[in-house]
């Protein structure tokens, strides 16, 4: 029997990941802890609401007596931090509740698990900590921490500090760098989903500067299929960086989605670039494919004509987050409870 701590299960990824685990690993207990920030949806996770397996805590990362309680009160074998603040263009708005949720949250996690003797921290990161690539070339675990906003740097030092406890206290870590992610239950403020959202309603399409910047995509459901293998068959120490070969730049995503979706490309505007924008991320993924026996699975062109019907069919999921009505929803369903 196993039980998983999952932080941040009930935003983009952490909720794809929580149903792929009761998926995969149907025996495993899946504690999930999220503070159910404006990123966080309870709405996302309601099919797993009377599932005994998936126990939800509503929490903040960076509480020491909550994550100490939660680490009493079961029996918790592995960590899986997704919880994070994770939109560049907040980051560069208002900084600090980055640093405080990413890198002291992360430092909270690390110690309750220590004290709590938890076996293996796995601490999800991202491409973005590696910095910006010129046209050619691809980051492996190796090249450089340089990251460039606020965010990307409060990633690059969680992976410090969760690499100085594995170093300092010999705790089991390891450290996963994933490209871009898209698919279901995304929040409509990243590139495809707000574009979909955007070109459905007919708004406009705001394509930062000359919208050449390139993006590795990856299907979330690849990832999570990589943080599984990473938890069970990666060494303790390692960094995977996982990506799938998938580069296009933003305009080639946002001409995509406007041809899926029936719609003239007169709805595309260019705006005003975002500070500090990188120009172009690509991963090589060869030692997770080597390593962890992994290999993404999902073409592009399903992934996103999947993801582009995902919307089109959860119109109420994305409509209620617009209007913040999904911040109720917690209330409604569990009050009481
Ligand atoms: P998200 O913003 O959709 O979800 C983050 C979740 O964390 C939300 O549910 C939120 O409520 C929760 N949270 C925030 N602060 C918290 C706190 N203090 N305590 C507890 N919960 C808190 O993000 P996402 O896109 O699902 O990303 C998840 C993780 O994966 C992040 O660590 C991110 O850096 C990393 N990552 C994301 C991508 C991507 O493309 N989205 C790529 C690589 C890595
Ligand atoms: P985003 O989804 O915010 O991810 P990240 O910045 O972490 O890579 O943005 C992806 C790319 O899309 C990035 O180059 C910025 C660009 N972008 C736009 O051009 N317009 C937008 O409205 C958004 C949200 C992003």
């Amino acid at each position: 029997m196993t039980t998983v701590l999952i932080t941040g299960g009930a935003g983009f990824i952490g909720s794809n990941l929580v149903r792929f685990l009761r998926r995969e690993r149907p025996d495993w207990t899946l504690v999930n802890l999220d503070q159910l920030t404006y990123a966080g949806n309870a709405e996302s996770l309601a099919d797993l609401r009377d599932d005994p397996k998936h126990v939800f805590s509503h929490g903040d990362i960076s509480e020491p007596a909550h994550v100490d309680w939660l680490l009493s009160k079961h029996p918790v074998d592995a960590i899986l931090n997704l919880a994070a603040e994770s939109h560049v263009d907040r980051s560069i708005l208002r900084p600090s509740v980055f640093i405080e949720t990413n890198v002291g949250g992360t430092q909270v996690l690390l110690e309750s698990a220590r004290n709590a003797g938890v076996k293996r921290f796995v601490q999800v990161s991202t491409d973005e900590v590696y910095g910006s690539l010129g046209a050619t070339g691809k980051f492996s675990e190796s090249s450089p921490l340089r990251p460039s906003s606020p965010y990307s740097a409060s990633k690059a030092a969680a992976d410090l500090l969760v690499q100085a406890y594995g170093h300092t206290f010999g705790m089991d870590v390891v450290i996963t760098r994933c490209s871009n992610n898209y698919g279901p239950y995304q929040f409509p403020e990243k590139l495809i989903p707000l574009m979909i959202a955007n070109a459905i309603e007919g708004k406009k399409l705001p394509v930062y500067g000359d919208g050449m910047q390139v993006r590795d995509w990856i299907h979330v459901e690849d990832h999570c299929r990589a943080l599984l293998a990473a938890l069970e068959k990666g060494r303790a120490g390692e960094v995977y960086n996982i990506g799938s070969d998938n580069e296009w730049a933003n305009m080639q995503i946002v001409a995509r989605l406007l041809e899926i979706l029936g719609k003239g490309r007169e709805l595309i505007e260019h705006v005003k670039d975002r500070p500090g924008h990188d120009r172009r991320y690509a991963i090589d993924a060869a030692k997770a494919r080597s390593e962890l026996g992994w290999a993404p699975r999902v073409p592009f062109s399903e992934g996103l004509l999947r993801t582009v019907e995902w919307y089109v069919g959860n119109r109420g999921w994305w409509e209620r987050v617009r209007t913040g009505e999904y911040r109720t929803y917690y209330e409604r369903n569990y009050g009481g409870r």
